[in-house]
């Protein structure tokens, strides 16, 4: 069995996700046609998905963000996301989406979520991918605007609207002044995460602990300049949500082959990961490559990876009789797996 064959049919939950970062280009074109965004010029449409950094990379997302208008635009972009992931082998999805850029541009929040429930439950009725959704909060924006996102959000909280999360430009924007909103959100039972250490310093992470209260860290490589926040994320298992593909084209570090690469780094260091996409169609990647992409780079062996996807069960959102139930199901999925795999090499 080859390597990408092994990826694909290993059982894996998708947690980090953005959905303005899963339209396909071709789907981000036709949208916007319909909808009459302008496009910057382009000769072939994957060229829209050109950038090198995160900044360049958030005005494309935005740009793909204002494209979706109707409750069907938001059913279509939600369905082919979770569609990609299945495809990938995802049995379970945790994603986010960015509601304060949808109402910016004049969106209601009833346009959106209706058309997002209607995809997930439908992605579970015609390809059984069981998913959560994350409304996250733009940083960028001030606290008062992420307090009115929790007036806005909090009504539909529910077993799919599950949490919310942190993301935009963390290097100007750290998450300290969210306390108030996250202890809020908390106290409404909504499950919580945030980008930390992506693009800021190791405090974020810290301060995504302890004053946000958050139970996961998105991304999270720079802990990594304080050995002793490391050994407490180790000795709490707190769990980090890495990307691959997103670390090549949206921070500086550019090659995942390097020893000193933090997603090596952390592996090496014991820190309890989970890969993931981030942006799959705008990264040109799936969930699948992720874990093929790390094994290939970083010589991970077969063992390592079931390993990792077996971190996404244990760090998803799921009621623990679930996580035990798909625990010991893809445990034997994963012996079958390997087995076949040494016969094969
Ligand atoms: N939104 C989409 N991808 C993101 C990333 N990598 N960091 C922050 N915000 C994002
Ligand atoms: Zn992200």
């Amino acid at each position: 069995m080859t390597l990408e064959v092994f990826a694909r049919a290993l059982p894996k939950a998708e947690l980090h996700l953005h959905l303005a970062g899963a339209v396909k280009a071709e789907t981000f074109l036709k949208l916007a046609r319909k909808n009459g965004v302008n496009l910057p010029p382009f000769a072939e449409v994957e060229e829209l998905y050109r950038y090198d950094n995160l900044v360049d990379f958030l005005q494309v997302y935005d740009l793909v963000a204002r494209s979706v208008v109707s409750a069907d635009d938001f059913h279509l972009i939600t369905y082919e996301a979770l569609a990609h992931v299945a495809n990938a082998g995802g049995r379970y999805v945790e994603f986010f989406f960015s509601p304060q850029v949808h109402q910016d541009a004049g969106i209601s929040y009833e346009t959106m979520f209706s058309g997002i429930l209607k995809a997930m439950d439908d992605a579970d009725k015609d390809f059984g991918l069981i998913s959560r959704l994350i409304p996250a909060i733009n940083r960028e924006l001030t606290p008062d605007r992420a307090f009115e996102f929790l007036d806005l959000v909090l009504p539909y909280r529910s077993e799919k609207v599950i949490g919310i999360g942190l993301d935009y430009d963390e290097e100007p924007f750290p998450p300290a002044p969210f306390k108030p909103v996250y202890e809020r959100a908390k106290k409404a039972g909504m499950r919580l995460t945030a980008h930390a250490g992506e693009a800021g310093p190791a405090a974020n992470v810290r301060d995504a602990l302890d004053l946000l209260s958050v139970e996961r860290i998105d991304h999270g490589y720079r802990v990594l300049e304080d050995p002793a926040l490391v050994r407490r994320c180790i000795d709490d298992g707190i769990a980090f949500t890495v990307c691959p593909s997103s670390t090549v084209i949206l921070t500086h570090w550019r090659d995942l082959t390097a020893a000193d690469h933090p997603i090596h780094a952390m592996l090496d260091a014991g820190l309890k990961l989970v890969v993931a996409t981030d942006d799959p169609p705008m990264l040109q990647t799936d969930l699948a490559k992720e874990y093929r992409l790390l094994s290939e780079t970083m010589s991970l062996d077969r063992r390592t990876l079931a390993d990792l996807a077996l971190n996404s069960l244990d760090a998803a959102w799921l009621d623990e009789s679930t996580k035990r139930d798909w625990r010991a199901a893809w445990s034997n999925e994963i012996s079958h797996l390997l087995t076949a795999g040494e016969r094969a090499a």
